[in-house]
């Protein structure tokens, strides 16, 4: 047996040393996670005596966190929005930045009894599709996927979250084959330029899907193929939020105005980056 306290401080010295910005949290999520409790169980000073198999697991979870495996990934869930999602392989762990599309949704259109026809697109762990959900209680969604295991994943999400009657899920090429008339569609799009994704984090470089992250070239790969659909997908005056990346919002404005759609504002999100597009469909 060994003190809590004792435990968690030799594993924040190996986890700053590997490079691990948030070591004593992540320490502290491993040790709750390997002794089955919450983090807020986990108590800030209580000193809990470890048992020799609890100490085993938790030894092994330490060691793939030094190798920069996400957090995330091995405690195997993740609060987005208000939501505690599943995270699975298949998925991009979702980011707080991308709040921002569901705040600006809200502010977009603050009456919560709207029964929103929602489509994200490259919906990944379901995340923005089942926050919208949430928040409107009378709407329901279509998310896409073109990875068959993020599909499966975001309807375990739903299903779990009990959004499963108002939402569907399939594997497809962003818009391609989709008809119907929707008013809102969000998406957060693969946006990093190929040759930058290997100079990013090892938990993102190395864990995150490419699917989730190769925006082609230049970034933009992704923007211009939806931007074809979008009029197609949108009921009049229905809107589209993209998620954008730092310094994209001049190039996709400018892809989606010559798509035929209006722009409507840029949202920053906490850091003050332009991180999502509003635009609507006016034709
Ligand atoms: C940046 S991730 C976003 C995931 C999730 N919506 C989120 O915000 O965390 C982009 C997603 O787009 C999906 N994707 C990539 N190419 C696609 C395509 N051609 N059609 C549909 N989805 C695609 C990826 O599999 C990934 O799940």
């Amino acid at each position: 047996m060994s003190g809590s306290q004792e435990i968690l401080k030799a594993a924040s010295q190996r986890l700053a040393a590997a490079g691990v910005e948030t070591a004593q949290l992540d320490a502290r999520y491993l040790l709750a996670f390997a002794l089955g409790l919450r983090l807020s169980e986990l108590g800030l000073s209580s000193r809990l005596e470890v048992g020799f198999e609890q100490q085993a697991i938790f030894e092994t979870l330490l060691r793939r966190r030094c190798r920069r495996e996400p957090l995330q990934r091995l405690i195997g869930h993740w609060d987005f929005w208000s939501l505690d999602l599943m995270m699975g392989d298949a998925g991009l762990i979702p980011r707080p930045d991308s709040e921002t599309l569901i705040e600006t949704v809200i502010a977009h259109w603050p009456d919560r009894s709207l029964p929103l026809r929602v489509l994200d697109l490259g919906t990944g762990t379901g995340c923005l599709l089942l926050a919208i959900i949430c928040e409107y209680p009378k709407a329901t969604g279509l998310g896409v996927d073109k990875n068959p295991e993020a599909v499966q994943l975001a309807a375990a999400n739903a299903a779990r979250l009990g959004f499963d009657a108002r939402t569907n899920f399939q594997v497809g090429d962003w818009g391609q084959g989709l008809e119907g008339s929707f008013d809102l569609i969000v998406s957060n799009p693969p946006y990093i330029p190929s040759r930058q994704i290997d100079e990013l984090e090892p938990e993102v470089a190395l864990y995150d899907p490419r699917l989730a992250l190769d925006g082609g070239g230049d970034g933009l790969d992704a923007y211009r193929r939806i931007a074809m659909d979008l009029q197609r997908l949108l009921a009049p005056r229905g809107i589209a939020v993209l998620e954008l990346g730092a310094g994209q919002a001049a190039d996709v404005s400018a892809l989606l105005s010559a798509a035929g759609l209006e722009l409507l504002g840029l949202h920053a999100d906490l850091g003050g980056v332009e991180r999502a597009i509003l635009v609507e469909n006016r034709g």
